[in-house]
Protein backbone atom coordinates (compact mmCIF):
# COMPACT_ATOMS: atom_id res chain seq x y z
CA UNK A 1 0.00 0.00 0.00
CA UNK A 2 1.03 3.73 -1.08
CA UNK A 3 2.06 5.24 2.14
CA UNK A 4 0.27 9.05 1.99
CA UNK A 5 2.79 11.68 3.67
CA UNK A 6 2.85 12.47 7.36
CA UNK A 7 0.52 9.51 8.62
CA UNK A 8 0.74 9.62 11.95
CA UNK A 9 -1.29 6.85 13.98
CA UNK A 10 -2.86 6.67 17.38
CA UNK A 11 -3.78 3.64 18.29
CA UNK A 12 -6.17 3.40 21.96
CA UNK A 13 -6.14 0.41 24.36
CA UNK A 14 -2.69 -0.52 22.78
CA UNK A 15 -1.66 -2.22 25.54
CA UNK A 16 -4.55 -4.74 24.93
CA UNK A 17 -4.19 -7.97 22.91
CA UNK A 18 -5.61 -6.65 19.49
CA UNK A 19 -3.64 -3.04 19.99
CA UNK A 20 -0.49 -4.86 20.91
CA UNK A 21 -0.70 -6.18 17.47
CA UNK A 22 -1.64 -2.94 15.66
CA UNK A 23 1.06 -1.64 16.90
CA UNK A 24 3.26 -4.00 16.06
CA UNK A 25 1.63 -3.89 12.52
CA UNK A 26 2.75 -0.33 12.07
CA UNK A 27 5.66 -0.01 13.35
CA UNK A 28 6.63 -3.10 10.69
CA UNK A 29 5.27 -0.55 8.00
CA UNK A 30 8.16 2.19 9.39
CA UNK A 31 4.83 4.01 10.32
CA UNK A 32 4.67 6.42 13.57
CA UNK A 33 2.59 5.57 16.49
CA UNK A 34 1.46 6.26 19.73
CA UNK A 35 0.42 4.02 22.11
CA UNK A 36 -2.60 5.22 24.39
CA UNK A 37 -3.75 2.98 27.55
CA UNK A 38 -4.69 3.60 30.99
CA UNK A 39 -2.71 0.62 31.98
CA UNK A 40 1.16 1.14 32.23
CA UNK A 41 2.29 -2.46 31.55
CA UNK A 42 3.27 -3.13 27.81
CA UNK A 43 4.03 -6.99 28.31
CA UNK A 44 1.69 -7.90 25.11
CA UNK A 45 3.66 -5.73 23.38
CA UNK A 46 6.56 -7.16 24.60
CA UNK A 47 5.51 -10.80 24.20
CA UNK A 48 5.26 -9.99 19.73
CA UNK A 49 7.81 -7.42 19.38
CA UNK A 50 11.67 -6.98 19.78
CA UNK A 51 13.15 -4.31 22.41
CA UNK A 52 14.47 -2.14 18.83
CA UNK A 53 10.43 -2.15 17.82
CA UNK A 54 9.51 -1.22 21.01
CA UNK A 55 11.51 1.64 21.09
CA UNK A 56 10.19 2.90 17.96
CA UNK A 57 6.54 3.51 20.06
CA UNK A 58 5.61 6.17 21.57
CA UNK A 59 3.76 5.57 24.77
CA UNK A 60 0.57 7.94 26.93
CA UNK A 61 -0.60 7.01 30.01
CA UNK A 62 -4.36 8.13 29.63
CA UNK A 63 -8.18 7.54 29.95
CA UNK A 64 -10.08 8.01 27.08
CA UNK A 65 -12.98 8.89 29.41
CA UNK A 66 -10.67 12.12 29.17
CA UNK A 67 -11.57 13.74 26.54
CA UNK A 68 -8.96 16.58 27.63
CA UNK A 69 -6.50 13.35 28.25
CA UNK A 70 -6.71 12.18 24.82
CA UNK A 71 -6.98 15.54 22.74
CA UNK A 72 -3.93 16.41 24.13
CA UNK A 73 -2.19 13.63 23.35
CA UNK A 74 -4.26 13.91 19.38
CA UNK A 75 -2.74 17.56 19.46
CA UNK A 76 0.82 17.40 20.25
CA UNK A 77 1.50 14.22 17.95
CA UNK A 78 -0.60 15.73 15.10
CA UNK A 79 -2.09 12.41 14.84
CA UNK A 80 -3.80 12.16 11.83
CA UNK A 81 -5.05 8.46 11.99
CA UNK A 82 -6.78 6.51 14.77
CA UNK A 83 -7.53 3.22 15.64
CA UNK A 84 -9.94 3.08 18.99
CA UNK A 85 -9.79 -0.14 20.52
CA UNK A 86 -10.13 0.50 24.43
CA UNK A 87 -12.96 -1.37 25.90
CA UNK A 88 -13.90 -3.35 28.69
CA UNK A 89 -14.74 -6.46 27.38
CA UNK A 90 -17.91 -8.35 28.14
CA UNK A 91 -17.20 -9.96 32.14
CA UNK A 92 -15.74 -6.19 32.86
CA UNK A 93 -18.16 -4.67 31.32
CA UNK A 94 -21.13 -7.07 33.55
CA UNK A 95 -18.89 -6.55 36.48
CA UNK A 96 -19.57 -3.02 36.39
CA UNK A 97 -21.85 -1.79 34.30
CA UNK A 98 -21.85 2.19 34.96
CA UNK A 99 -17.88 2.20 34.11
CA UNK A 100 -18.48 0.33 31.10
CA UNK A 101 -21.03 2.43 29.96
CA UNK A 102 -18.29 5.51 30.66
CA UNK A 103 -15.54 3.60 28.90
CA UNK A 104 -17.27 1.96 26.07
CA UNK A 105 -19.93 4.37 25.44
CA UNK A 106 -18.63 7.99 26.33
CA UNK A 107 -15.00 6.84 25.77
CA UNK A 108 -15.79 6.31 21.93
CA UNK A 109 -17.90 9.37 21.55
CA UNK A 110 -14.62 11.35 22.80
CA UNK A 111 -12.70 9.90 19.82
CA UNK A 112 -15.57 10.69 17.46
CA UNK A 113 -15.56 14.24 19.30
CA UNK A 114 -12.07 15.12 19.09
CA UNK A 115 -11.86 13.40 15.19
CA UNK A 116 -14.81 15.95 14.42
CA UNK A 117 -12.81 18.82 15.89
CA UNK A 118 -9.42 18.42 14.39
CA UNK A 119 -11.30 16.86 10.59
CA UNK A 120 -8.99 18.97 8.63
CA UNK A 121 -6.11 15.99 9.19
CA UNK A 122 -8.26 13.09 9.87
CA UNK A 123 -8.22 9.93 8.36
CA UNK A 124 -11.79 8.12 9.00
CA UNK A 125 -11.72 7.11 12.53
CA UNK A 126 -11.13 3.14 13.08
CA UNK A 127 -13.27 1.46 15.66
CA UNK A 128 -14.04 -1.97 16.96
CA UNK A 129 -17.39 -2.88 17.57
CA UNK A 130 -18.05 -6.55 18.06
CA UNK A 131 -20.64 -9.83 17.21
CA UNK A 132 -21.45 -9.49 20.73
CA UNK A 133 -24.08 -7.17 19.83
CA UNK A 134 -25.72 -9.73 17.95
CA UNK A 135 -27.91 -12.60 19.80
CA UNK A 136 -28.09 -15.91 18.05
CA UNK A 137 -31.36 -15.47 16.46
CA UNK A 138 -30.40 -12.24 14.53
CA UNK A 139 -28.87 -14.36 12.11
CA UNK A 140 -31.48 -15.06 9.04
CA UNK A 141 -33.96 -17.99 9.48
CA UNK A 142 -33.69 -18.59 5.68
CA UNK A 143 -29.73 -19.67 5.68
CA UNK A 144 -28.63 -19.25 9.74
CA UNK A 145 -26.45 -16.92 8.38
CA UNK A 146 -25.44 -12.98 10.08
CA UNK A 147 -25.86 -10.02 7.64
CA UNK A 148 -24.14 -7.22 8.30
CA UNK A 149 -27.24 -5.02 8.35
CA UNK A 150 -29.07 -7.88 10.33
CA UNK A 151 -31.08 -5.93 13.20
CA UNK A 152 -29.10 -6.44 16.80
CA UNK A 153 -30.88 -7.48 19.94
CA UNK A 154 -27.71 -7.32 22.35
CA UNK A 155 -28.02 -9.42 25.54
CA UNK A 156 -25.14 -7.96 27.65
CA UNK A 157 -24.50 -4.40 28.13
CA UNK A 158 -21.38 -4.75 26.28
CA UNK A 159 -23.70 -5.55 22.82
CA UNK A 160 -25.23 -2.62 23.94
CA UNK A 161 -22.34 -0.37 24.04
CA UNK A 162 -21.27 -1.49 21.19
CA UNK A 163 -24.66 -1.21 19.11
CA UNK A 164 -24.51 2.59 20.68
CA UNK A 165 -20.97 3.14 19.13
CA UNK A 166 -22.60 2.45 15.65
CA UNK A 167 -25.94 4.45 15.95
CA UNK A 168 -22.89 7.75 17.02
CA UNK A 169 -21.05 6.78 14.21
CA UNK A 170 -24.04 6.97 11.90
CA UNK A 171 -25.09 10.69 13.46
CA UNK A 172 -21.79 11.92 13.77
CA UNK A 173 -21.63 11.38 9.60
CA UNK A 174 -25.19 12.50 9.43
CA UNK A 175 -24.53 16.18 11.54
CA UNK A 176 -21.01 16.67 11.15
CA UNK A 177 -19.61 14.33 8.17
CA UNK A 178 -17.41 12.75 9.97
CA UNK A 179 -16.33 9.22 8.52
CA UNK A 180 -15.46 6.24 10.38
CA UNK A 181 -14.86 2.66 9.98
CA UNK A 182 -16.08 0.05 12.73
CA UNK A 183 -15.16 -3.58 12.00
CA UNK A 184 -17.14 -6.38 14.16
CA UNK A 185 -14.56 -9.31 15.46
CA UNK A 186 -15.49 -12.39 16.33
CA UNK A 187 -13.43 -14.76 18.70
CA UNK A 188 -9.86 -13.07 18.23
CA UNK A 189 -6.98 -15.76 19.42
CA UNK A 190 -3.30 -15.68 19.38
CA UNK A 191 -0.70 -14.54 21.61
CA UNK A 192 -2.01 -11.56 23.72
CA UNK A 193 -5.35 -12.87 24.20
CA UNK A 194 -5.88 -13.80 27.82
CA UNK A 195 -8.78 -12.12 28.71
CA UNK A 196 -12.30 -11.68 27.85
CA UNK A 197 -15.25 -14.08 26.79
CA UNK A 198 -13.55 -15.69 23.84
CA UNK A 199 -10.12 -15.85 25.09
CA UNK A 200 -10.18 -19.86 26.01
CA UNK A 201 -8.99 -20.85 22.62
CA UNK A 202 -6.04 -19.08 23.16
CA UNK A 203 -5.28 -19.97 26.64
CA UNK A 204 -5.61 -23.76 25.61
CA UNK A 205 -2.74 -23.19 22.74
CA UNK A 206 -0.92 -21.87 25.95
CA UNK A 207 -1.65 -25.04 28.22
CA UNK A 208 -0.82 -27.63 25.45
CA UNK A 209 2.93 -25.51 25.18
CA UNK A 210 3.45 -25.71 29.03
CA UNK A 211 1.96 -29.35 29.24
CA UNK A 212 -0.99 -28.41 31.14
CA UNK A 213 -4.77 -29.66 31.36
CA UNK A 214 -7.25 -26.60 30.14
CA UNK A 215 -10.79 -26.82 29.45
CA UNK A 216 -12.52 -24.08 27.40
CA UNK A 217 -15.89 -22.52 28.69
CA UNK A 218 -17.41 -22.82 25.69
CA UNK A 219 -18.69 -25.47 22.89
CA UNK A 220 -20.29 -25.12 19.45
CA UNK A 221 -18.98 -23.60 16.62
CA UNK A 222 -17.15 -19.71 16.49
CA UNK A 223 -15.53 -18.26 13.89
CA UNK A 224 -11.33 -17.93 14.99
CA UNK A 225 -9.63 -14.70 13.58
CA UNK A 226 -6.27 -14.54 13.96
CA UNK A 227 -4.59 -11.59 15.88
CA UNK A 228 -2.04 -10.83 12.73
CA UNK A 229 -5.39 -10.73 10.60
CA UNK A 230 -7.54 -9.08 12.71
CA UNK A 231 -4.26 -5.79 12.90
CA UNK A 232 -3.72 -5.49 9.29
CA UNK A 233 -7.61 -5.28 8.86
CA UNK A 234 -7.47 -2.44 10.92
CA UNK A 235 -4.77 -0.37 9.53
CA UNK A 236 -5.70 -1.09 6.09
CA UNK A 237 -9.21 0.10 7.49
CA UNK A 238 -7.23 3.66 8.58
CA UNK A 239 -5.77 3.50 4.95
CA UNK A 240 -8.95 3.24 3.17
CA UNK A 241 -9.87 6.61 2.63
CA UNK A 242 -13.39 5.56 2.81
CA UNK A 243 -15.92 8.06 3.80
CA UNK A 244 -19.30 7.62 5.23
CA UNK A 245 -20.08 5.36 8.60
CA UNK A 246 -19.20 2.31 7.28
CA UNK A 247 -19.58 -0.90 9.32
CA UNK A 248 -18.30 -4.14 8.54
CA UNK A 249 -18.02 -7.61 9.94
CA UNK A 250 -14.72 -9.54 10.31
CA UNK A 251 -14.40 -12.77 8.24
CA UNK A 252 -12.18 -15.64 9.70
CA UNK A 253 -12.29 -19.45 9.96
CA UNK A 254 -15.54 -21.28 11.03
CA UNK A 255 -14.78 -24.39 13.06
CA UNK A 256 -15.44 -26.31 15.76
CA UNK A 257 -14.15 -26.66 19.05
CA UNK A 258 -13.18 -30.33 18.31
CA UNK A 259 -11.31 -28.84 15.37
CA UNK A 260 -9.52 -26.03 17.41
CA UNK A 261 -8.56 -29.24 19.39
CA UNK A 262 -7.58 -31.05 16.76
CA UNK A 263 -5.28 -28.74 15.18
CA UNK A 264 -3.92 -27.78 18.47
CA UNK A 265 -2.96 -31.48 19.22
CA UNK A 266 -1.04 -31.80 15.77
CA UNK A 267 0.89 -28.99 16.08
CA UNK A 268 1.38 -30.23 20.08
CA UNK A 269 1.15 -33.86 19.88
CA UNK A 270 2.19 -34.20 23.72
CA UNK A 271 -0.98 -32.08 24.79
CA UNK A 272 -3.37 -34.82 23.32
CA UNK A 273 -6.03 -35.36 25.85
CA UNK A 274 -5.27 -32.04 28.21
CA UNK A 275 -7.57 -29.88 26.15
CA UNK A 276 -11.57 -30.40 26.87
CA UNK A 277 -14.18 -27.93 26.57
CA UNK A 278 -18.14 -27.28 27.57
CA UNK A 279 -20.83 -28.13 25.64
CA UNK A 280 -22.49 -24.72 25.90
CA UNK A 281 -22.46 -22.75 22.87
CA UNK A 282 -21.69 -19.09 22.78
CA UNK A 283 -24.69 -17.06 22.66
CA UNK A 284 -23.59 -15.44 19.25
CA UNK A 285 -24.56 -16.66 15.34
CA UNK A 286 -21.73 -19.08 14.38
CA UNK A 287 -21.80 -18.06 10.37
CA UNK A 288 -20.86 -14.66 9.89
CA UNK A 289 -21.26 -12.98 6.38
CA UNK A 290 -18.41 -10.53 5.49
CA UNK A 291 -19.16 -9.65 2.45
CA UNK A 292 -18.51 -6.07 1.53
CA UNK A 293 -15.18 -6.33 3.69
CA UNK A 294 -13.10 -6.78 0.72
CA UNK A 295 -13.39 -2.78 0.03
CA UNK A 296 -10.53 -2.74 2.79
CA UNK A 297 -8.36 -4.33 -0.09
CA UNK A 298 -5.47 -5.60 2.71
CA UNK A 299 -7.50 -8.12 4.24
CA UNK A 300 -6.28 -11.77 4.75
CA UNK A 301 -7.55 -15.10 6.59
CA UNK A 302 -4.28 -17.20 7.65
CA UNK A 303 -5.56 -20.78 7.78
CA UNK A 304 -6.89 -21.73 11.30
CA UNK A 305 -3.59 -25.00 11.55
CA UNK A 306 -1.10 -22.49 10.40
CA UNK A 307 -2.42 -19.35 12.97
CA UNK A 308 -2.33 -22.11 15.48
CA UNK A 309 1.32 -23.24 14.77
CA UNK A 310 2.27 -19.24 14.96
CA UNK A 311 0.97 -18.98 18.03
CA UNK A 312 2.83 -21.99 19.31
CA UNK A 313 5.78 -20.71 17.95
CA UNK A 314 5.64 -17.46 19.78
CA UNK A 315 4.84 -19.37 23.36
CA UNK A 316 7.05 -21.70 22.99
CA UNK A 317 9.97 -19.12 21.72
CA UNK A 318 9.02 -17.34 24.65
CA UNK A 319 8.77 -19.77 27.42
CA UNK A 320 12.60 -21.19 26.03
CA UNK A 321 13.55 -17.84 26.69
CA UNK A 322 11.45 -17.86 30.22
CA UNK A 323 9.73 -14.68 29.66
CA UNK A 324 6.23 -15.86 28.74
CA UNK A 325 3.60 -15.19 31.99
CA UNK A 326 1.46 -18.15 31.75
CA UNK A 327 -1.97 -17.23 33.23
CA UNK A 328 -4.88 -19.89 33.01
CA UNK A 329 -7.25 -18.05 34.54
CA UNK A 330 -9.55 -15.09 33.33
N1 LIG B 1 -10.86 -9.94 21.50
C1 LIG B 1 -11.97 -10.21 20.82
O1 LIG B 1 -12.27 -11.38 20.49
C2 LIG B 1 -12.90 -9.10 20.44
C3 LIG B 1 -14.10 -9.42 19.78
C4 LIG B 1 -14.94 -8.36 19.40
C5 LIG B 1 -14.61 -7.05 19.68
N2 LIG B 1 -13.43 -6.78 20.34
C6 LIG B 1 -13.11 -5.39 20.65
O2 LIG B 1 -11.79 -5.10 20.22
C7 LIG B 1 -11.20 -4.12 21.11
C8 LIG B 1 -9.89 -4.61 21.64
O3 LIG B 1 -10.08 -5.89 22.26
P1 LIG B 1 -8.89 -6.65 22.98
O4 LIG B 1 -9.17 -8.11 22.88
O5 LIG B 1 -7.60 -6.13 22.52
O6 LIG B 1 -9.15 -6.18 24.49
P2 LIG B 1 -8.15 -6.10 25.75
O7 LIG B 1 -9.00 -6.23 26.96
O8 LIG B 1 -7.01 -7.05 25.56
O9 LIG B 1 -7.56 -4.64 25.66
C9 LIG B 1 -8.29 -3.48 25.96
C10 LIG B 1 -7.31 -2.38 26.32
O10 LIG B 1 -8.05 -1.19 26.58
C11 LIG B 1 -7.44 -0.52 27.67
N3 LIG B 1 -8.39 0.36 28.33
C12 LIG B 1 -9.47 0.00 29.08
N4 LIG B 1 -10.08 1.09 29.56
C13 LIG B 1 -9.39 2.16 29.09
C14 LIG B 1 -9.53 3.56 29.26
N5 LIG B 1 -10.51 4.08 30.02
N6 LIG B 1 -8.65 4.39 28.64
C15 LIG B 1 -7.64 3.88 27.89
N7 LIG B 1 -7.44 2.56 27.72
C16 LIG B 1 -8.31 1.70 28.32
C17 LIG B 1 -6.99 -1.66 28.59
O11 LIG B 1 -5.99 -1.22 29.51
C18 LIG B 1 -6.49 -2.70 27.59
O12 LIG B 1 -5.10 -2.54 27.36
C19 LIG B 1 -12.26 -3.84 22.17
O13 LIG B 1 -13.02 -2.73 21.77
C20 LIG B 1 -13.11 -5.08 22.14
O14 LIG B 1 -14.41 -4.82 22.62
C21 LIG B 1 -12.58 -7.77 20.73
Amino acid sequence: MIKAMGERFLVTGALGCIGAWTTRALVREKLPVVAFDVAGDPNRLRLIMSDDELRQVTFVKGDITDIDSIGHALDEHRITNVIHLAALQVPFARANPPLGALVNVVGTVNIFELAKRNADRMAPVVYTSSIGMYETADASTDDGVLRVDATAHPRTHYGVYKLANEGNARVYWLDDGLSTIGIRPMTVFGPGRDQGLTSGPTKAILAAVVGRPYRIGFGGRTLFQYTEDVARTLVAASRSGLTGAHVFNLGGSLASMDELIAAIESVVPAARGLLTFDEQRLPFPEEIDDAGIEVLRDVRVTPLAEAVQRTVDIFSERLARGVLEVKLTS
